[in-house]
């Protein structure tokens, strides 16, 4: 049997990313994963140590793509395809930082595509962001929603999208852009005060602490699990499969924020208070997706549904304060 092709996973040591090496070993792929540990952990991939088909490089996208890649590849054949998930994805620091957050979201992408480009790799997936839609499109939003990025961050995922789109019709590179809803999960940080509200609001009702809703809590989101999003992900590297497209990937379940508070006091039997600050500046009111295209051309339909994936996060996040109580 010819073994399955040698996936590049970029940010591989991240949120999304170590599931996503996860997923794509247990489904035969080789994995070469690059990280530069910025904001992801090495703790993330330690079920992936030893694992035969699978080479860690720790290093900056940003950098010499072939020197920083060419003995790894030497160890497990040239790259077939791409998932490119690394990026300063904060968006906030893009807003008071534009000139990092370019150099790692835009030059640090097309290094990847140029990467791609030059060694005949066939297929890129690439991790765009829900982000790059008009603050004001009517919901649900589908592809053809009008786009207008209102950060650094935004610019440089649709950025990514037209220089996809750009070495697709001048390279012939194969290509699919995924743009992630809000994705929740397990290994997704709850330390940053820019961390998923998922994984804050988790983090404060075990320890009791204040939740505060930014807002009148009104304002809703599409909220996706990561292992969700990796199986799409996964679909994605087959040839054939959302060859070319650009598709939003949610669930299609819209959620109130001061409805999740509830939900997530209630599951963790918490006594936080909730407090209530002013609104974000910059958030967005309402965001949820249509799903058409993702189950046209992924054939994607979401699994997790919003109890069950909360469950699951606050398994994760109850084993890390454990831990890190364990004298
Ligand atoms: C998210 C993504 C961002 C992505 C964008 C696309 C995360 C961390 N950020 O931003 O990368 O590009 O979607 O639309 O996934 N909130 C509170 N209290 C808190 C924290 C948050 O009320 O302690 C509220 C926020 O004001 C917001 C909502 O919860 O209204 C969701 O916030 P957050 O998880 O940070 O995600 P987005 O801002 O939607």
């Amino acid at each position: 049997m010819t073994p399955k092709p040698v996936v590049l996973v970029t940010g591989c040591a991240g949120f999304i990313g170590s599931h996503t090496v996860d997923t794509l070993l247990a489904g035969g792929y080789r994995v070469l994963g690059i990280d530069d540990l910025s904001s992801g952990h090495r703790s993330n991939l330690a079920q992936c140590d030893g694992h035969p088909r699978f080479v860690f490089v720790e290093a900056d996208i940003t950098a010499d793509l072939d020197s920083v890649l060419d003995a790894a590849t030497a160890q497990v054949g040239p790259i077939e395809r791409i998932v490119h998930l690394a990026a300063q994805t904060m968006v906030p620091l893009s807003i008071t930082d534009p000139v990092h957050d370019v150099r790692v979201n835009i030059e640090g992408t097309v290094r990847v595509l140029d990467y791609a480009r030059r060694h005949a790799v066939k297929k890129v997936v690439f991790a765009s962001s829900s982000a790059v839609f008009d603050d004001d499109a009517a919901v649900p939003v589908n592809e053809d929603s009008p786009v207008r990025p209102s950060s650094p961050y935004a610019i440089g995922k649709l950025g990514g999208e037209l220089f996809l789109d750009y070495h697709a019709r001048i390279h012939g590179l194969n290509y699919t852009a995924l743009r992630f809803m809000n994705v929740y999960g397990p290994r997704q940080d709850p330390d940053s005060a820019y961390s998923g509200v998922i994984s804050i609001f988790l983090d404060k009702a075990l320890a009791h602490a204040p939740i505060t809703i930014f807002g009148d809590g009104g304002q809703t989101r599409d909220f996706v699990h990561v292992r969700d999003v990796t199986r799409a992900i996964a679909s994605a590297c087959r040839d054939g499969v959302g060859d070319r497209a650009v598709i939003n990937l949610g669930t299609g379940e819209e959620t109130r924020i001061d409805a999740l508070a509830r939900l997530i006091l209630d599951l963790t039997a918490s006594r936080s208070a909730i407090h209530h600050a002013p609104a974000r500046p910059g958030d967005i009111r309402y965001s949820v997706t249509t799903l058409d295209r993702a189950g046209d051309l992924l054939g994607f339909r979401p699994s997790v549904g919003l109890r069950e994936g909360l469950a699951d996060t606050l398994a994760w996040v109850s084993g890390r304060k454990a831990m890190a109580e364990t004298p």
